[in-house]
Parts: structure tokens; C-alpha cells; sequence
């Protein structure tokens, strides 16, 4: 039979999750069916039957996506240490009458980086902008890297005080600071945009000094273009710009490896959904 998997949002017209999962169904030969649905908003309590549902009909997995990360985090029988840190879940496997819970967003992250940008984290100096839920996702994942400096600027400070407490004991020099500290930080090797400033054509107000040439500066967001943290990091000089399409794709590898055990093949399907940035 053929299994059955979704990607649940609100909204979620313009998900690419059912292209991507589509792709790596046939491109592995796996007989598998991949939707999207709308997840209720209201009332309290909605989330948590359309996901029972789902399950009472055959389905072995969803992806969670905004703005029902936290609902699955408390729906879960099992959460990974990933999805523990990151405080959110963004991928569920449901075996054996369990709910088993994943946060990969970190980990594709870093693997966009890492391998794909061919930009591994160790030893270097690495700037995260935000304190949300997204850098929550990244941060383990980053210490993990072993990078020289792990710096987390905010605009509320003391919520990325918090960010570096949770991670203290983990080893690394991590710290929390304000923007305007910044100017006098010097240059980073990457700086990663994980504040929701793009999703309103915002900036977060990041000093120039921060960038180098050969420096990476990468924005979240995907499909955007060249959103006014990217012009910023271009106009400063920086030569290598991404956004998180190829975040996008590697979380959904790790989740499919998850409930499939077999890791497809990434670098097409985010050639596929590239925009250009410039
Ligand atoms: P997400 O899940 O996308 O991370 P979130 O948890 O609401 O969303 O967090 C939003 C993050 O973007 C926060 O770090 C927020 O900064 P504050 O905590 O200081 O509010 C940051 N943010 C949003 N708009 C911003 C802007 N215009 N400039 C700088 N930071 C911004």
C-alpha cells in the first residue's frame, strides 16, 4: 500500500514541501504519497485532531511547519534532543501507536553550509542574528560545529542571553549581545540572518563592519531575492550570498532518511528552486 505523508501549515498555498518530497520519492523509487494541508487555527485543541486523524487513516509521517511547531512539540510521545533544544518540532514519525518528534531546521541548515556552500564552521567566526525560534533551531547544531566564536546578536538582549544559557556546558566561546555592540565585534566568516526581519521587507539593523569579502552572509528566508539583509552584505563587499533554499531541501532530506531510510539526493532539487539573489 501506498504509505502516506503531509506537510501541515496555515498557510500553506505556497509550500514547496510536496514538490521536494515528490522528487525524492521518485528519484529513490519509493512508494510513497505526499500532500499538504491546511491546519486549523481555531479552536485550541484542532491542531492536535487533524494530526490524529491523519494517523487513524494510514499516515507514517507529516512535516510541521508555521505556525504549529510548538502544538506538535507538546503532541509528541518522543522527542529527539534536537527538537528538545530547539523548543519546537518541525518533523513527526508515527510508529506503533507513538508520536515520535524531530527538529531538523538546524541540522539542514548547517549541512547547507557546511557542504553544499562548502563553508564547515570549525574555527571560525560566526555571527547569528536573532533569538527566535530560528536561531533556537540553529544553535546547538552551530556549537556542535566547534566554531571559534559563536556570537548571537538581538534586539532584546536578554533573550539572546537566554539563547547562550542554554547552551552553556556545551564547550565553545558562545555570547549574546546588542546590535550596536556589534560595530565593535570586527569581521565574521558568516553571518546568518535568522531574525523574521525579511518576511516584512525589514532589516535588522546590522553595522557594515561585520562583513568581509570573503565572508558568507546568509538569509533564512528563501525565494525572496536579494532581501535588505543580502543588499546590505552585497554592497559591503561580500562575494557569496545565500538565502535557505538549500536549508529547506536538507531538512527535508534528513526527515525523509527519517521515515524512509534512504537519503536521496539534494543538489538538483535546490537547483530546481533557486531564485536568483541578485
Ligand atoms: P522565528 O520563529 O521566525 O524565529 P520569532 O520566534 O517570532 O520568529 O523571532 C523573531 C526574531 O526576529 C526575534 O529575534 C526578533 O527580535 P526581538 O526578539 O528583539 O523582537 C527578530 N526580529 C524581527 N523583526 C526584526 C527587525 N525588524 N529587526 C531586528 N530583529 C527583528
Amino acid at each position: 500500500m501506498t504509505d502516506s505523508y503531509a506537510v501541515i501549515g496555515n498557510p500553506i498555498g505556497h509550500t514547496k514541501s510536496p514538490l521536494i518530497h515528490g522528487r525524492f520519492a521518485q528519484q529513490t523509487a519509493q512508494d510513497l504519497r505526499y500532500t499538504a494541508i491546511e491546519g486549523p487555527l481555531q479552536p485550541e485543541g484542532a491542531f492536535a485532531g487533524v494530526v490524529r486523524s491523519f494517523i487513524a487513516e494510514g499516515g507514517k509521517g507529516l512535516n510541521v511547519t508555521a505556525p504549529f511547531k510548538l502544538q506538535a512539540f507538546a503532541l509528541a510521545d518522543e522527542l529527539s534532543d534536537r527538537a528538545r533544544m530547539a523548543g519546537a518540532v518541525n518533523a513527526l514519525k508515527f510508529v506503533d501507536g507513538r508520536i515520535l518528534a524531530e527538529n531538523f531546521d538546524g541540522i539542514g541548515l548547517l549541512r547547507d553550509i557546511a557542504v553544499n556552500l562548502k563553508r564547515p564552521l570549525a574555527g571560525r567566526r560566526v555571527l547569528l542574528l536573532g533569538a527566535g525560534g530560528a536561531a533556537r533551531g540553529a544553535l546547538l547544531p552551530f556549537v556542535e560545529a566547534g566554531p571559534k566564536e559563536l556570537v548571537i546578536a538581538n534586539r532584546s538582549v536578554a533573550k539572546a542571553e537566554a539563547l547562550v544559557e542554554q547552551v552553556r556546558g556545551q564547550g565553545g566561546p558562545v555570547r549574546a549581545c546588542g546590535y550596536d555592540d556589534l560595530a565593535a565585534d570586527g569581521a565574521f566568516d558568516l553571518v546568518v540572518n535568522a531574525t523574521s526581519a525579511s518576511l516584512t521587507g525589514a532589516l535588522p539593523p546590522v553595522p557594515a563592519t561585520v562583513f568581509q569579502a570573503d565572508g558568507l552572509a546568509y538569509e533564512l528566508a528563501y525565494g525572496k531575492g536579494l532581501t535588505p539583509f543580502l543588499k546590505v552584505a552585497s554592497d559591503a563587499g561580500v562575494r557569496q550570498l545565500a538565502d535557505g533554499v538549500g536549508m529547506l531541501v536538507e531538512q527535508a532530506a534528513e526527515a525523509f532518511e527519517w521515515w524512509r531510510g534512504v537519503r536521496p539526493q539534494t543538489r538538483a532539487v535546490i537547483e530546481q528552486l533557486t531564485v536568483p539573489l541578485r
